[in-house]
């Protein structure tokens, strides 16, 4: 029973069994006395360091289990422990300010905490009398979000996106605003992503002083499939007891849950089930539920979840992110067009949406401002291809009207974020949701309408444009012509733009204004 402390099981009589096959992460294992039950964690090799955990009973007299560590040295006939328990993990204030594996083993090179108690990993949800639900706004401090695709207090939202569109980026971001004010615990799962990101997270965390309210668990790309499998449930553990034991509100920050699909689907494939669509296996919808029904509200308290979830081949339509939607309150939907256009944060307006959106909920001002901001970007999209084929000039002032909001609108709804101050060499901004608004309404208004475009972009409050534009226009222009002709017909400089370049284009960089043109032209002439 050496193993019985670490794993925090009661003292009882060793039951040990011999490994008869090994194949990749799958072992079996003959019991000849007593057939461990379904979940029940076995240890072998040199002090138990291959952790199996056991799936399925196949007869009598043997069990299948998928290995929680890599099998190397593990072979047949070798001596198998059952440590009398499921997969446990810690709980107790001593694990805040921590990093661990999916075994609750510290990643952070300090000693392992004492003063906690281990769980197992496999609870149930909450019963459906126990649930509560508040619909109380979660504010991020990111513009477009707080105004289209508001989040909910104790609610789950996704971030769906392809590779490299700036998922972590975003997520990151919203740690960042909130963890600060949120006086409740964070709970970081990482889920099969690279384990540099974990690293560099928990160092971002040290730095900024957070860690002592945040806890952090991973099992990276680098682990085994059971491992990245059961590092959601580990996590989940901990958020229930902050709060069911505590009675404290938690965040819990997901990166990626479509890793603990894919990782479900490689245990399936490893214990021969055959793959239902695409591949997946045919228990997806379960084992997705039977994590995703954990993250719930009770009288205790929240638990507000952010999850990444990658989209294969950038197809919305995939089964794992069919399946993610279903369970969310909101859902945000990063494109790769827009981050191709320098539009962070890259989010699809038109196909985001959260199910706080109501005026009873947001109030009858915010919803009618979101409802206009979409409308305007739903009319600039249908008027793309009519602009790509006959030209600005062929739409109607009307359309044309729209057009600048909508662009406009799109330039404001950018923001620069303190996760890519080092890269971007823009300091980031926090926007409450009152500026947001404020701001969204006057370009709405067509106050803004003589300002160029870039004076929007990447700005804070609306007021930034007013700071910015002053100092833009010396940095760029060639002479002072060239304020004139921007002063004279700014609608013609943005339609000019556009006629070139039916799309948009990031306005960041040093490329020549529409306005610079007409500047140049009166410079030659
Ligand atoms: N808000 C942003 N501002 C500037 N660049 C960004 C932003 N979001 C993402 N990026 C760029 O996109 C890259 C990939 O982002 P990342 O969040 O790692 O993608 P994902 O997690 O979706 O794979 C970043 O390294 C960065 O260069
Ligand atoms: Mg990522």
């Amino acid at each position: 029973m050496k193993f019985d402390q670490e794993m925090g099981s009661t003292t009882r009589l060793a039951n040990f069994g011999t490994v008869v096959s090994v194949r990749g992460s799958v072992v079996d294992v003959r019991f000849d006395e007593l057939l461990p039950p379904i979940y029940s964690v076995l240890r072998a090799g040199d002090k138990g360091r291959i952790v199996i955990e056991v799936l399925a009973q196949r007869d009598a007299r043997h069990v299948r289990g998928i290995a929680l560590t890599p099998t190397q040295g593990l072979a047949r006939g070798m001596a198998v422990e059952d440590t009398g328990g499921p997969l446990k993990a810690p709980v107790g204030t001593g694990i805040l300010s921590r990093m661990f594996d999916v075994f609750g083993k510290p990643l952070d090179r300090q000693a392992a905490p004492t003063d906690v108690e281990w769980r197992t990993v496999h609870q149930a949800p909450p019963a459906l009398a126990r649930r509560s639900t508040k619909s109380e706004i979660f504010e991020t401090g990111i513009k477009v979000i707080d105004v289209l695709v508001p989040l909910e207090r104790g609610g789950k939202t996704g971030l769906f996106g392809g590779a490299g569109v700036g998922k972590t980026v975003l997520l990151t971001e919203m740690i960042h605003n909130m963890i600060g004010h949120q006086k409740g615990v964070s709970i970081f799962c990482g889920i099969g992503e690279r384990c540099r990101e974990g690293e560099e997270l928990y160092r971002d965390m040290k730095e900024a002083g957070v860690l002592p309210n945040m806890v952090m668990v991973f099992g990276q790309m680098n682990e085994p499939p059971g491992s990245r499998f059961r590092v959601g449930h580990a996590a989940l553990t901990m958020a229930e007891y902050f709060r069911d034991d505590e009675h404290r509100d938690v965040l819990l920050l997901i990166d990626n849950i479509f890793r603990y699909i894919q990782a479900g689907m490689e245990v399936s494939g490893l214990m021969g089930q055959m793959p239902s669509r695409l591949g997946y296996q045919p228990t997806m919808g379960t084992e997705l539920s039977r994590l995703e029904e954990r993250i719930a509200n009770t009288d205790a308290g929240a638990i507000t979840s952010i999850q990444a979830v990658y989209v294969p081949a950038d197809d919305l339509t995939d089964p794992a992110a069919v399946h993610t939607f279903s369970h969310l309150s909101a859902s945000i939907v990063l494109s790769r067009k827009r981050a191709s256009e320098g539009l962070y944060p890259a989010i699809d307006l038109l196909q985001s949406s959260s199910k706080m959106a109501t005026p009873g909920i947001i109030g009858e001002r915010h919803y009618l401002l979101a409802q206009e901001i979409r409308r305007t970007l739903a009319q600039y999209e249908d008027l793309k291809d009519v602009i790509a084929m006959l030209g600005l000039e062929q739409l109607a002032p009307e359309d044309r009207n729209v057009v600048a909001r909508a662009r406009r609108l799109e330039r404001f709804l950018t923001q620069p974020f303190f996760a890519t101050e080092q890269f971007s060499g823009i300091k980031g901004e926090l926007v409450s949701l009152k500026d947001s608004l404020d701001g969204c309404e006057q370009i709405l208004r067509d106050e803004f309408k003589d300002y160029p475009e870039r004076a929007l972009y990447m700005i804070g409050t609306i007021d930034g444009a007013k700071k910015k534009l002053p100092l833009d226009k010396p940095a760029t222009m060639a002479g002072h012509g060239v304020k004139l002709a921007a002063k004279e017909d700014p609608k013609l400089a943005a339609d000019s733009k556009s006629k070139d370049e039916s799309e948009p284009q990031p306005e960041s960089n040093t490329k020549p204004e529409p306005e610079v043109e007409h500047a140049a032209d009166a410079h030659e002439s």
